[in-house]
């Protein structure tokens, strides 16, 4: 049996959330591998919605357990609120949800650490979400982090130590607002929801599950263009979000990996700073952003918004060996009589398929083609029915990257999406 991949192909928020809670009951077994609360992963079910930080996007389905991966890093405050928020909802998260022994936990005072790095940083900034993940990775690979398995054992003086070691740190930095005794005394409060979720040695979980035959689907979080080695450096996340991520975030051996389900907008957006070659400035961006909703689901910030990049998502459907790719936001162009698709990327007069090193280089220009538009899909209920320029674009993408299109989302909640 297998492990499926589920993950963005652009720079977050292209909807990950809404396929994987539609996708999950075909799995017994739903996993974030990366991240933590810099995600926000909306699922909009009658109406209802709900926008999950830490824990996956399988909760909604009663029979899935839900495993929150040791790549993951947690904020025990997001944690507690989102299973508090769940429950008021009516969903039992307690009885879904499993937390590994081995992921990190975020202290308050890697969030105060989030927040002076970037003030420090003045123009440069990154545009992080503030939730401690910089930080909290540094601390991991800098083998000073406190684990979830530690909050049974030497907690205390664990956190004692790196409390004071950030302090140290701080002081390095110019002053920021940050209460930090308000902050930790919410943080010590909140460890007791945590302490009472059911906790696993993850990797032998999803090990024995795998030999029982069960179906394990990986959510990511972030997009590849946020990968610490692969996107957009420095402006990218902590963590590694490409398909490599599942193997060292949930202790899964490459050859179990079989499908990998990549996400793309049917333009595309980003949120913080960094460079985005086919971002637009004019009228057809607020149209996107207004008409997509375009503001994050996390910090509530605006999204910057573009055409889709052909060449980006040529490079990240190769990095994470993309089997088949999920359409979404596709309504948002009915508001389009023609719109674009950059094909390739000018540098120097030279037209080029690949992405260059540095995406910020001056002088880069975009080779955009112009699509025709639909109108509107009021009344569409299949691919079939859909109007030809639909499924005329629909063909562009598949064939320009070569890549099927088995799913396309037309609309936020749960069932709005046709099948190929
Ligand atoms: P995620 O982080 O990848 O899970 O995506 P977000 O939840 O941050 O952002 C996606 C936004 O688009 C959310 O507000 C979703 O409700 C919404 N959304 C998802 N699919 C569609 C779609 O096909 N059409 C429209 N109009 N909205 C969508
Ligand atoms: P989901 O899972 C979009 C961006 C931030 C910032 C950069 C670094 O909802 O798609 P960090 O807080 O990680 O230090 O921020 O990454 N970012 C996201 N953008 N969607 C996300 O998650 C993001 N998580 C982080 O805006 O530019
Ligand atoms: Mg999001």
């Amino acid at each position: 049996m297998a492990v499926d991949v589920l993950l963005g192909l652009q720079w977050g928020d292209e909807g990950k959330g809404k396929i994987v809670d539609y996708l999950a009951d075909q799995y017994d077994i739903v996993a974030r591998f990366q991240g933590g609360p810099n995600a926000g992963h909306t699922i909009i079910i009658n109406d209802q919605k709900f926008v999950l930080h830490t824990i996956p996007s399988g909760v909604f389905r009663e029979s899935i357990i839900n495993v929150i991966g040791n790549g993951v890093v947690i904020d025990p405050i997001t944690l507690e609120k989102e299973i508090q928020g769940l429950e008021a909802l009516g969903v039992d998260v307690k009885s879904r949800l499993l937390v590994s022994n081995k992921a990190h936990l975020i202290l308050p005072t890697h969030r105060l650490l989030d927040a002076a790095s970037e003030a420090a940083k003045g123009k440069n900034k990154i545009g992080s979400t503030l939730r401690g993940i910089g930080p909290t990775y540094m601390d991991k690979t800098g083998r000073n982090g406190i684990r979830v398995g530690n909050l049974m054992q030497d907690f205390d003086s664990k956190y004692k130590l790196l409390r004071d070691k950030h302090l140290r740190l701080a002081d390095q930095y110019p002053a920021i607002d940050f209460d930090l005794a308000a902050e930790e005394e919410k943080w010590m409060a909140s460890l007791d929801s945590l302490r009472s979720l059911k906790k696993v040695d993850a990797e032998y979980y999803f090990h024995e599950a795998l030999q029982d035959g069960k179906k394990i689907l990986a959510e990511g979080a972030q997009g590849s263009m946020l990968d610490v080695d692969f996107g957009t450096y420095p402006f990218v996340t902590s963590s590694n979000t490409i398909t490599a991520g599942v193997c060292t975030g949930m202790g899964i051996a490459p050859q179990r990996i079989r499908d990998v389900i990549g996400i793309s907008k049917a333009y595309c957006t980003r949120v913080g700073s960094g460079p985005f070659p086919s971002e637009l400035f004019d009228e057809d961006g607020e149209t996107l952003r207004k008409v997509g909703s375009e503001f994050g689901a996390t910090t509530g910030r605006p999204r910057r918004c573009g055409w889709i990049d052909l060449p980006q998502l040529r490079y990240t459907i190769m990095i994470n060996g993309v089997t088949k790719l999920v359409v979404t936001k596709m309504d948002v162009l009915n508001e389009f009589d023609s719109f674009k698709a950059a094909e390739t990327y000018i540098i120097n007069g030279e037209e080029s398929r690949n992405i260059p090193f540095d995406l910020d280089i001056p002088g880069l220009e975009m080779g955009y083609t112009s699509i025709d538009g639909w109108g509107n899909l009021d009344g569409v209920n299949s691919y079939a029915d859909s109007p030809s320029t639909f499924q005329n674009y629909i063909s562009y993408l598949s064939k320009e990257l070569e890549v099927p299109v088995p799913l396309i989302s037309i609309g936020p909640e749960r069932n709005q999406l046709l099948e190929v």
